[in-house]
């Protein structure tokens, strides 16, 4: 990094899990902006290569596997090709997601665990298993949590339950990792306009609008807000930051639990 620009990452390795689309790809896309190199995962190997494409078309360097964080040995070698081909991994990007509104009594045990498998156990797949390609020292990991995982949150237990775990992760890490000099953050977007997340939690225009009126700042988020936390965390300028969750969320989080119950009939009354 040069020392006149916090936010030049000429040459370095960005890896993102969960990095095909939304707030994850738009990260991945500043990041190349500034001169990084890209590697991603996630399920579908379409989205994966759309999205490589889309970063190549701008010069950048990209590579993708199509991988899915609940079967480690898949992690494993996307982050032996990624490290093979761009070197070790400076940012290590971990927001790999599921998310449905559903009340306790209405999920599967294979429900609550499935989101339980992606968010939590797939953030400590790929965490444990990219250590031994992040750069040591200097390595900076952004794990991509939630404000359900510190507000109890009707129609999300499993949300609430699996990114409370992604938090306690990030701190863990933070400490056991900071030695080596790996620094291990968690940032927590507010709703972010025009993502998946959010049409799974404000189906309709009705439920947009209640959920902006609930931001103190009165605004949806963009993921731009959220790309440039994860470049200024990875930047010199975060360099003493570890252990930190910290949200991008417009204030939403001091509000309190949301009442998604006319989202979750509005998504009940259309397919699912
Ligand atoms: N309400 C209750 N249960 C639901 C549900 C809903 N709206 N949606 C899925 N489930 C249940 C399924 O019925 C299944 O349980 P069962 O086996 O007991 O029937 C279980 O969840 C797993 O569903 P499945 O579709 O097999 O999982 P998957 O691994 O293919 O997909 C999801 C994972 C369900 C999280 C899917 O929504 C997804 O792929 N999400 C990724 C995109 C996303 O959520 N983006 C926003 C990130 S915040
Ligand atoms: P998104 O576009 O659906 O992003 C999720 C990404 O994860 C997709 O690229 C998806 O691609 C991938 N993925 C899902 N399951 C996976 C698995 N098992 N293995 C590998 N990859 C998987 O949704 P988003 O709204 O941008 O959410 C991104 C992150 O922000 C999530 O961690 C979410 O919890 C968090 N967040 C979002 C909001 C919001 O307002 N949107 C608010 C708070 C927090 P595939 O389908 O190809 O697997």
């Amino acid at each position: 990094m040069s020392n006149n620009n916090p936010f030049d990452f000429q040459g370095r390795h960005v890896f993102v899990a969960g990095g095909s689309s939304g707030i994850n790809f738009g990260i991945a896309q500043a990041f190349a902006e500034s001169g990084a190199r890209i590697s991603l995962i996630s399920r579908s190997a379409d989205k994966v290569d759309a999205a490589v494409a889309t970063l190549q078309a701008t010069g950048a360097d990209a590579f993708g596997q199509a991988a899915d964080v609940r079967q480690p040995e898949a992690v494993a070698a996307a982050l032996a090709a990624a490290a093979g081909r761009f070197g070790p991994i400076d940012v290590l990007v971990s927001g790999a997601a599921g998310n449905f509104l559903a009340r306790v009594l209405d999920m599967s045990p294979n429900a609550f665990k499935t989101v339980v498998d992606i968010d939590l156990m797939g953030s400590f797949h790929v965490a444990r298993l990219a250590h031994e390609h992040l750069r040591q020292p200097g390595a900076c990991v952004i794990q991509i949590s939630a404000s359900q995982a510190f507000t109890p949150t009707p129609y999300q237990a499993h949300v609430c339950a699996a990114k409370a775990g992604v938090d306690m992760l990030t701190q863990v890490l933070a400490m056991e990792w900071g030695p080596q000099g790996i620094r291990v953050n968690s940032i927590v977007p507010g709703p972010i306009a025009d993502t998946e997340g959010l049409k799974r939690l404000a189906p309709t225009a009705d439920t947009l609008v209640q959920m902006a009126q609930r931001v103190p700042l009165r605004r949806l988020g963009k993921v731009s807000d959220i790309a440039l936390m994860a470049q200024w965390l990875a930047s010199d300028w975060g360099s003493f930051i570890t252990g930190a969750i910290i949200p991008v969320d417009g204030g939403l989080s001091l509000s309190g639990p949301r009442d998604f119950s006319a989202a979750a009939e509005a998504t009940a009354r259309g397919a699912r």
